[in-house]
């Protein structure tokens, strides 16, 4: 039997024309409303039995949660709610959902918290907030593949299972295939792990980027969209430990392409949202406002979410170089009464989230490209500058969220950058592959990294990264 989805019956002009639509009970009231979703759309479809000739049985099993057939006519709606509603002739119940059950769960139907919903993340994707954050995921992430797409760019599927480091920062997850029983071992009786994965020594990928960069120097343009790990006890609301990125890389590209694509890709994303997911943006708007009513106003959305999405799209992102911003910085104050928790003394410091959010929020009061950082506080991959001590390095800040993007220009030049992996004990051996994009062919090329999960954050208006990925993992947290 096909069934139509509601969002199509919702905007319907098939008046007295008859349809089947399946979906989960979300309230039956007065014996005669079903409130009926379907993941379709956030708006429920008002269902309307005629209880009276209706064998009661039938009637009891209809209830929060339920999976249902229902079939009828469309027919305008009497009550204000809505415009349409479907006249039901049938009713077949798919899958039944015990009330007393049901109860002990989160899609009972009470106030739960978001740390409640986490525990249930299996079951959350069937309450109002979830649906809008999770179709939102699921437009952001189309609306990336088409720009892409649109602007010449292939899609290069790089590992996840890998030998490199491509950050340097050993932040990862070890992949083994050792076995349990009875693994290799070293002279000395200790394990030995550089036999992990039959024979070589491997980890979840932190980044696609050195083999991102190996297929945009024989293919131009590509990106790179997947799942990255980072092994970091970070337990903030911006980190987690699987996340996604989307990594895109360009031969023939400077610094300062790189930050035109960024800029034209963010805007791109954010716009393709606030023209495809109205209503799931209206809902998450009101959400906000309502949740910031019982916040102190220091913790309040600084603007209602489309405004603030519009903050984005409509303006043109400030790019400051890093030194200037430290000159801002040190004779700055987040506010009268109170200094940065890490003030900004020297030359040379890592920005910390206040600080991004500082330069975005209250200085410049727009998005923010920060350029030219120190070389010793980023990779060894960025491409050295001619005074020698900063390297063409970009991160992009946003309100609210600080880092969204971090890219650089590549150190192009194959003396170069051996002698950065020498000082940084990078073995040359290990990546030999990498180095002989330096040997054969080499060209000015840049690229950079986009956390999807922090955009998903911005868009949406959530203050949890947790929120914002269906299952997330972070320290001491992967039950299922
Ligand atoms: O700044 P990062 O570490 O840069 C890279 O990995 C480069 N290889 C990217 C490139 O040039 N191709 O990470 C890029 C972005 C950050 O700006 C941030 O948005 C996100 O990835 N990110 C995280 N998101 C969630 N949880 C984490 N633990 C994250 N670490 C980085
Ligand atoms: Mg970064």
């Amino acid at each position: 039997m096909t069934h139509t989805p509601i969002v199509e019956l919702l905007s319907s002009d098939s008046i007295h024309q008859e349809f089947t639509v399946k979906g989960w009970v979300r309230s039956f009231r007065a014996n005669q409303f079903v409130a009926l979703n379907d993941g379709s759309t956030i708006n429920n479809l008002q269902c309307v039995v005629d209880f009276e000739n209706t064998d009661p049985a039938l009637l009891k099993r209809i209830t929060v949660g339920a999976a249902v057939a229902i079939t009828g006519t469309l027919e305008e709606s009497q009550g204000g709610g809505q415009r349409v509603e479907i006249k039901v002739k049938e009713v077949v119940i798919e899958g039944d959902a015990d009330p007393e059950e049901l109860k002990k769960t989160i899609l009972s139907p009470k106030r739960h918290t978001l740390e409640k919903l986490r525990e249930q993340a299996h079951l959350r994707v069937r309450t109002n907030t979830f649906g809008a954050i999770m179709r939102l995921r699921s437009k952001l992430s189309f609306a990336i593949h088409e720009y892409f797409n649109k602007n010449g760019y292939y899609h290069a599927h790089t590992p996840i299972i890998t030998g490199s480091d491509a950050e340097g920062a050993g932040e990862m997850f070890r992949v083994s295939a050792l076995d349990p029983e009875n693994p290799p071992r070293k002279e000395d009786g200790t394990i030995d792990y550089s036999k992990d994965f039959f024979g070589k020594e491997t980890n979840l990928t932190v980044s696609g980027q050195l083999e991102g960069e190996t297929y945009a120097l024989g293919l131009g343009k590509i990106y790179t969209f997947g799942p990255t790990f980072r092994a970091e006890n970070s337990n903030t609301s911006r980190h987690l430990a699987e996340f996604w990125m989307v990594e895109p890389e360009m031969a023939f590209c400077d610094l300062d392409g790189n930050m035109d694509l960024a800029e034209d890709f963010i805007k791109y994303v954010i716009s393709y949202a606030l023209e495809n997911c109205q209503d799931d943006l209206a809902f998450l708007e009101e959400r906000q406002t309502k949740e910031d009513q019982s916040k102190p106003a220091a913790e309040r959305a600084a603007m209602p979410l489309r405004e603030k999405l519009h903050f984005i799209v409509d303006n043109n992102f400030k790019r400051v170089s890093y030194t200037e911003a430290i000159d801002i910085l040190r004779n700055s104050k987040p506010n009268k009464k109170k200094k940065f928790k890490y003030p900004i003394n020297e030359w040379g410091a890592d920005l910390q989230s206040e600080h991004e959010r500082f330069l975005v929020e209250k200085h410049f009061k727009c998005p923010v490209i920060l350029f030219d950082y120190p070389a010793n506080i980023k990779a060894f991959y960025m491409r050295l500058n001619e005074d020698g001590k900063t390297v063409r390095a970009m991160d992009v800040l946003f309100p609210g969220i600080g880092e969204m993007v971090g890219g650089s220009q590549r150190e192009e030049r194959l003396d170069v950058l051996k002698e950065k992996m020498a000082a940084l004990d990078i073995s040359e051996e290990e990546l030999s592959w990498y180095l002989d994009t330096r040997k054969f062919g080499t060209c000015t090329h840049s690229g950079f990294g986009l956390g999807f999960e922090r955009l998903v954050l911005f868009v949406t208006g959530m203050t949890n990264i947790r929120d914002v990925i269906p299952y997330p993992r972070f320290p001491g947290h992967a039950e299922f």
